[in-house]
């Protein structure tokens, strides 16, 4: 949500703080704008529009500064106008900051600034830390000690970088609850919301935890504690990201680039040591409670879990929608609550988290992002390799998500003695084949699914059916369908139809089934619903596997590899119709609208 950079160098700083704010784009895209220090001023241009249309009217590139900030909203508070678009200034224009997150307490500070004679420009709860700096800095003389007085007033969710004409060559930065690293490179030091702002240049970070401040300059960064004002000793992580994986290769979208790694990302999955997920097994095993959470496509994978915890674990671990969590928590000391998250940052999940820590659960995460919050707030992680995501629908992450879980319910199913040697030998062994059948998948489908998604990109529209397994895959299915086509696409149980949805299906509503291989039980229910929904004149699309009777309207037939690993097929095969049928209606791939990649506020 909203992306911060920051460039402080001995050089001109003009591209790298516009490639900077340009990398970060995935995280919000209505607004952007820079501010940097010349002649003893601070000048800030700024405008609604993406990073590249603001840049052409404002020449970012150009800057001879050696210091600046820059930004790119998403809007939380405040319509998307220029005045709204960050950064903001203070009364004098002596300070400026971008932010990201919320102030909770922003309206009593600005009514107390209002009276105090600061003027606003804006209705973003942003543009109060800059008047609250300068009126600190009025008092004090000082600009760290009016940042961190300042700092202490706000309540809520910051990540913020500030620059001041009274201290002209660093840039301060903070964080709490909001993601901000410190890039170290040479002859010129970043700020950023994520690696993405620096990481063409170098990969040594130090990553902020709550309730510690940056000061930067072009030749070095200290790291002070806000409350003892004492100074922390951080180690550096090196990112272990190359800048090549987080651009688009050649692909005309992200998306279809993370689609076309998920070979790789399961591999790298799998890859994983195998002490790493025994250790989450032994957790699991000791608690008396587990619960897995997340949220979105998360969610969906937690549930996902929850069926093959099930099937291969004989054990129940309910999956819990981290938006909803708190609510329901009643995790003690004997719980252990599982958390899953590309980002490791989003707000209801590290919420989640924190809320299950405090009433003792042990906690335990999933995540993409090296050093991210929720990596470090639990008491295991698994980092799931799948390199960078950059598009904001999630597709290599959500799946490799998926097959670590189960990894995990292999393992745990193992121990328990309820899968037996020979189950967990066949089902390992198709986890191995797997990234070979997304391989075929990709090059034998992928025309075929792309003809169907320009044929059908007018249906407004969809039904998604799954059962068992097939329904989390289902509902991920269409929550793809909608993020990015903006189409309606509902998943559903098959079972669940006939409890209602049924009277909305006639000739004009598509439903898309996802049938399970074989002539099992699962089969046989799934295909029932494909009759209920014929004998209502309803279109139905099957995802099907080989040697399945063709009784749908359409069909798209994949080879039968492994019941086990089946479930992941199809998914991959919706992933493309939802991204064929974006580009057949010419949405906005890899930032459809109103969405932002890591959604960091409640
Ligand atoms: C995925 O396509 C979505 N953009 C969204 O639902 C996402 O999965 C959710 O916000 C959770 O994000 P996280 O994995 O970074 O925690």
């Amino acid at each position: 949500m909203c992306g911060i950079s920051g460039v402080v160098s001995f050089h001109p700083i003009g591209d790298r703080l516009y490639e900077g704010v340009r990398h970060l784009e995935y995280r919000g895209y209505d607004s952007c704008g820079v501010a940097y220090v010349q002649n003893h001023h601070i000048e800030v241009r700024k405008d609604v529009g993406t990073v590249d249309e603001v840049q052409s009217k404002a020449n970012i590139r150009q800057l001879l500064a050696a210091v600046g900030i820059a930004h790119t909203r998403w809007a939380t508070h405040g319509k998307v106008t220029k005045a709204n678009a960050h950064p903001h200034l203070s009364c004098k224009a002596d300070f400026a900051v971008v932010h990201n997150g919320i102030i909770a307490n922003y309206k009593a500070l600005r009514a107390t600034l209002s009276k105090a004679g600061h003027t606003f420009c804006s209705e973003t709860d942003t543009e109060i830390i800059a008047h609250l700096i300068e009126h600190t800095y009025a008092e004090c003389g000082d600009v760290e000690v009016a940042f961190v007085e300042a700092l202490t007033a706000l309540e809520g969710s910051y990540a913020l970088a500030m620059i001041s004409v009274h201290d002209a060559e660093r840039i301060f930065c903070a964080r709490h609850e909001s993601p901000l690293i410190i890039g170290v490179g040479s002859e010129t030091n970043y700020v950023g919301s994520d690696f993405n702002a620096f990481i063409d240049y170098t990969k040594n970070t130090v990553i902020l935890d709550d309730g510690e401040y940056g000061i930067v300059s072009k030749d070095s960064y200290s790291v002070k504690n806000l409350h003892s004002g004492e100074v922390v000793d951080k180690s550096i992580t090196v990112v272990p990201w190359d800048s090549e994986l987080s651009r688009k290769g050649g692909y005309p979208h992200y998306m279809l680039k993370e689609i076309h790694e998920q070979p790789l990302a399961v591999r790298n999955a799998l890859n994983i040591g195998d002490d790493e997920i025994g250790a989450l097994a032994d957790m699991i095993l000791e608690a008396r409670r587990v619960h897995l959470l997340g949220v979105g496509t998360t969610y969906y994978v937690a549930l996902l879990g929850q069926y093959l915890m099930a099937a291969v674990a004989d054990m129940d671990l309910p999956a819990v929608s981290s938006d909803e969590f708190r609510h329901l928590d009643k995790s003690d000391g004997e719980s252990l609550v599982i958390a899953i998250s590309q980002s490791g940052e989003t707000y209801d999940t590290l919420m989640s988290l924190r809320h299950a820590k405090e009433r003792g659960a042990k906690t335990a995460a999933i995540v993409n992002v090296l050093g991210s919050s929720m990596a470090r707030l639990v008491d295991r992680v698994i980092l799931q390799g799948s390199g960078p995501e950059v598009c904001v629908v999630s597709t290599k992450a959500a799946l490799t998500q998926m097959i670590l879980l189960a990894r995990i319910a292999i393992e745990v199913g193992t121990r328990r003695g309820s899968l037996s040697a020979d189950l967990q030998r066949e089902y390992t062994a198709a986890l191995t084949a797997l990234p070979g059948d997304i391989d075929n998948l990709l090059n034998e489908k992928s025309g075929l699914i792309r003809a169907a998604a320009y044929r059908h990109a007018h249906v407004p529209n969809w039904l998604f059916l799954g059962r068992g397994i097939y329904y989390p895959i289902a509902l991920e299915a269409a929550l793809k369908m909608k993020e990015v086509t903006y189409i309606h696409a509902e998943g559903m149980p098959g079972g669940f139809l006939k409890h209602g949805t049924l009277s909305l299906v006639d000739d004009k509503l598509y439903t898309l089934v996802f049938v399970p291989p074989g002539n099992g039980e699962l089969h046989g229910m799934t295909m029932s619903s494909v009759e209920e929904v014929k004998a209502r004149g309803g279109f139905v699309f099957g995802i099907a596997f080989e040697g399945v009777d063709d009784i749908f309207d359409e069909r798209l037939v994949l080879p039968v590899t492994s019941d086990f690993t089946a479930p992941f097929l199809p998914l991959v095969a919706a992933q493309l119709l939802a991204y064929f049928t974006a580009t057949a209606l010419k949405r906005n791939v890899d930032k459809p609208r109103s969405l932002a990649k890591s959604v960091t506020v409640a």
